[in-house]
């Protein structure tokens, strides 16, 4: 795992940026991993900017989203797929039908798991997945004690992911207990990994992936299996490294 600190969050947007930039222009058909939240906002920034300034083109790019809440249509404004096009298909040249996310209203949800991974498959694999981390060391949706076997699959998300992320609604009532994620096991086979780090309420987890164990207990470490994952953390986030 290589660590390149940055100053800022708009630092490691930047850095975070070129890297993928670069990924794409050598690859132009490359299927990228997606994250949401706000850590992977500034990227996403930057791409759209780099497509208008730099004319980087995203028409044979196809992606795949880590996750969905169940039970929130695509329209809605708190669903990622809301979330992904707002902050960037709807900005760059991507062709719609390339974009792929969990579909957390399938009638038959186990189904949607099994079409998800077929489809990665289908796509050749990711060959770069972009990742944010929960302040318990969950990726994607995938909570402390999720098996690292685990591909995608359903979830009870924690109490604690649920308050985290009840930031972006009316209320933590409204924040769905469930969604589709993948899994460990499907993260793992990307070829690269680019974990996202930024601000002090991710320190401890920084500090706990670094030097820590690796443990089911705390999902992120599973990314210390793989052997090209690198981490960019702003100052924030490696104040205790
Ligand atoms: C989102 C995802 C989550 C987030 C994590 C950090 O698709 O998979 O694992 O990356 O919850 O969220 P933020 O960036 O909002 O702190």
């Amino acid at each position: 795992m290589k660590l390149i600190r940055t100053e800022n969050y708009k630092e490691m947007s930047l850095e975070a940026g070129k890297i993928i930039v670069e990924k794409i222009r050598s690859n132009p058909a490359i299927t990228l991993g997606l994250a949401t939240g706000s850590t992977p906002k500034g990227v996403y920034e930057y791409l759209i900017h780099d497509c208008v300034a730099n004319g980087t083109t995203y028409r044979e790019a196809k992606t795949v989203n880590l996750d969905e809440y169940i039970g929130l249509p695509a329209k809605d404004s708190n669903s990622y797929h809301y979330f992904m096009s707002q902050s960037l298909f709807n900005h760059l040249d991507i062709n719609e039908d390339h974009t792929h996310i969990p579909n957390g209203t399938a009638a038959n949800l186990e189904q949607e798991c099994l079409r998800y991974e077929e489809l990665i498959n289908e796509l050749g694999g990711v060959d770069l997945q972009i990742l944010g981390i929960g302040q318990n060391g969950h990726i994607g949706f995938n909570e402390p004690g999720t098996p690292f076997s685990s591909r995608t699959h359903l979830v009870t998300l924690a109490q604690n992911t649920r308050e985290a992320n009840s930031r972006f609604f009316n209320s933590i009532d409204e924040v769905p207990t469930h969604a589709i994620t993948m899994g460990i096991a499907s993260i793992l086979e990307s070829k690269e990994i680019l974990l996202l780090v930024s601000g002090g309420n991710k320190a401890e987890a920084l500090l706990k992936l670094i030097n820590g164990e690796i443990s089911e207990d705390f999902p992120a470490s599973a990314l210390k299996n793989h052997n090209n994952v690198i981490v960019i953390a702003d100052r924030d986030a490696c104040k205790y490294i």
